[in-house]
């Protein structure tokens, strides 16, 4: 719980008043007040500011931003200004800079441009966190802290390949078992000095990016960046605890952000927080599975919504407004799915350089009388009335589906069978079937426990690690339904093949063999033909990308192929497994068909959606401990839509109005129902 200062749904963003004169921060100052803002976040890149040089801290400037919004009873998030070093640091101390992926030594510029393996950046971020730790450790506008800022990309430089070595000798031990798991005899590319290994990049292993000749050291090489990142803010969310330990920490993540294994990370924050960026096509149900893969990464805690943009972005091609009620909607949207803030980049539009153009609360003209001031003062409004309500409130899912970083990383390295999968596509596939029909599912680590879920959903899970198949044969045993599908088990945890026949590990829980895998031209499709009825599943759905020709070895099959030369054989098989099934689906296949297999296997285990599915309205449920629940319907139509309350009924918290019956939601509108318990 983080919100012990300030109890209730933390409204607010970036914003950079050292861009500006303090006549214009007494103006802001008076517009947070007036949209209901009450968390600013700040120092965010100011490192150089803060740190002339080598010698000198000077945070005279900062302590009066702090006062000043302290005054204006505006709390403070507090960055640590790591996310993009000072010019004179990359000067003096070239380790800062990176090597890139073509191998290219960078010159200063940019952000998120520091070496996580420089020695000098390390010590001075370190440094740095500890000093403004120490600085502001009692001062009753601190919040929380943000840690740099969005950590991401790779380097490559001999820095970072001298402790990837180290870092292979504490993971393998011997350089016996790095030539074993990265099956180096093929190719010749035996090693026998710990010197020999570098970076895999455009200079050695990899001809572009996400390709590979060598799956093990790539494979490797993301983990160990991931690692080194995560260490980076380890080194300073240890400094800023030693002064604060009472003070929440965290960092800004990026969703599905590929080169971070978010999973890993977690641990390490007290609460996870993200920047959420839709485009104006951006699918739903993609946003909605972001947040619920956020929320996923400490097992269902409240999350921060860390940033969004007011109205547009400017780093998209086409940077679209937000069109009236969204920004609200889909600050709604984060809310239903376990956010406790709502935060955005940023509150006021800089002047020069690459964000000028981006969306923020005070827009240029610099008065409150714009039409996005006025929405997110609406918001403002809104959440001072939902007060504490929803803080700490849970979403509970009977349904999870598995997510994996390094199961993605190794999926999309991979040399064959198809360019054309994407992970994430397949992964969202299934969880769209779910969303369309208002079914909530969590998103899990492949280590997360999963006795406590009814239905486990693991596409395309390709890479399968120790002790994974054993979890999901006790949970079948028991009587859970787990489903997966083609191109899985076919590897374990260093893309080294099981052998035996795929799914390798899976094959016993699923009781097939897949003897080939076909892939298909992006023109071409096959067809899933049930072999009857199942549910509401009858005939004949499309599917493509790729086809696994199996054999059923003990499984039902419910479905054959309808074309080419392995027409007939199982497209679709389940396995009765102890009191539970294992289902298998072969190939890619249209959205109709994923609703109806998964709506049927909802419906076995007694799972359904919290009101009658309307298309275009989310439906979420937020519990409280004490036994409320609240009830999120959010119309993403650009028209009315009624739902239909059937049993239900309650309070709309922000409207105080009683809802019953059929409820009328305005375009883009948003109900927030507390239920009314039955006496
Ligand atoms: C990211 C960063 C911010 C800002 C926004 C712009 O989320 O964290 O500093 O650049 O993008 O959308
Ligand atoms: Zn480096």
């Amino acid at each position: 719980m983080i919100h012990t200062k300030l109890p209730k749904i933390w409204y607010g963003g970036d914003y950079n008043p050292e861009q500006w004169d303090s006549a214009v921060m007494e103006e802001d100052l008076r517009m947070f007040k007036l949209a209901g803002i009450d968390v600013a976040t700040i120092n965010v890149f100011s490192w150089a500011l803060s740190q002339p040089d080598e010698d000198t801290y000077q945070f005279e400037w900062l302590d009066d931003v702090i006062e000043k919004l302290h005054a204006n009873g505006t709390y403070v998030c507090l960055a640590t200004s790591t996310g993009a070093h000072p010019a004179w640091m990359a000067r003096k101390y070239p380790d800062v800079l990176r090597v890139d992926f073509e191998g290219r030594k960078r010159k200063f510029g940019a952000r998120h441009n520091s070496c996580p393996n420089s020695p000098t950046y390390r010590k001075y971020a370190e440094r740095i966190a500890d000093r403004l730790a120490e600085r502001y450790k009692d001062h009753p506008a601190v919040l929380i802290w943000h840690v740099s800022n969005e950590y991401g990309g790779y380097c490559y430089c001999d820095n970072c390949a001298a402790a990837f070595r180290t870092w292979l000798q504490a993971r393998y031990a011997t350089l016996d078992e790095v030539n074993r798991v990265w099956n180096t005899k093929f190719w010749g590319h035996t090693f026998y000095d710990w010197e020999e290994i570098v970076p895999p990049n455009a200079l050695s292993e990899e001809p572009g990016e996400n390709r590979t000749f060598f799956q093990g050291i790539s494979l490797d090489y993301r983990r160990f960046m991931s690692d080194s990142l995560l260490d980076c803010y380890k080194l300073e969310y240890n400094a800023l605890k030693r002064h604060t330990p009472y003070l929440p920490v965290t960092t800004n993540m990026m969703g599905l952000y590929k080169p971070l294994n978010y999973f890993k990370w977690a641990p390490y924050l007290d609460v996870i927080s993200w920047d959420n960026y839709p485009a104006l096509d951006t699918p739903t149900s993609l946003t909605a599975m972001c947040h619920d893969l956020m929320r996923g990464l400490k097992a269902g805690q409240p999350f921060m919504l860390m940033e969004q943009t007011p109205s547009q972005q400017n780093w998209q091609k086409y940077n679209s407004l937000k069109r009236p009620g969204v920004m609200r909607l889909w600050s709604y949207q984060a809310v239903a799915r376990g956010a406790d803030t709502v935060m955005f980049f940023q509150l006021r539009r800089s002047i020069g350089a690459c964000e000028k153009y981006h969306g923020a609360v005070i827009e240029h003209v610099g008065h409150e009388h714009t039409r996005v001031f006025r929405e997110c003062a609406q918001v403002g409004r809104e959440l001072e009335k939902l007060s504490d309500l929803l803080l700490d409130t849970r979403v509970a899912a009977r349904a999870a589906i598995v997510f994996d970083w390094e199961n993605w990383w190794a999926i999309e390295l991979s040399s064959g069978p198809t360019v054309a999968l994407k992970y994430v596509n397949e992964v969202h596939k299934y969880y769209d079937a779910l969303f369309q029909q208002g079914i909530a599912a969590d998103l899990i680590a492949p280590d997360h426990d999963v006795s406590g879920y009814d239905i486990v959903i693991a596409p395309v899970m390709y890479m399968v690690k120790e002790g994974f198949a054993e979890k999901v044969e006790a949970f079948v045993q028991n009587g859970g339904t787990f489903l997966t599908t083609f191109f899985s088990g076919i590897v374990d945890e260093n893309d080294l093949v099981t052998l035996g026949g795929y799914p390798g590990k899976l094959r016993k829980l699923l009781g097939i063999w897949v003897e080939e895998i076909d892939a298909l031209f992006p023109d071409q499709s096959n067809q899933i033909q049930l072999t009857q009825p199942f549910g509401g599943l009858q005939g004949s759905y499309e599917c493509g990308l790729l086809c696994d020709l199996l054999h059923a070895e003990g499984a039902e099959v419910k479905a054959v192929y309808g074309s080419d030369f392995y027409q007939g054989m199982p497209a679709l098989t389940v396995n009765r497994f102890g009191s539970g099934q294992a289902w298998y689906v072969a190939s890619s296949p249209e959205p109709a068909f994923l609703q109806e297999l998964l709506g049927e296997l909802c419906r076995e285990k007694g799972i359904t959606a919290p009101v009658s599915p309307v298309e275009g309205v989310e439906v979420t449920v937020r519990h409280a401990a004490d036994g409320e629940a609240f009830i999120f319907l959010l119309n993403h139509n650009n028209h009315e839509a009624a739902v239909a309350l059937d049993a239900l009924a309650g309070t709309d918290l922000l409207t105080d109005e009683r809802l019953e019956g059929e409820v009328k939601l305005a375009p883009k509108g948003v109900i927030i129902m507390k239920k009314e318990r039955l006496s």
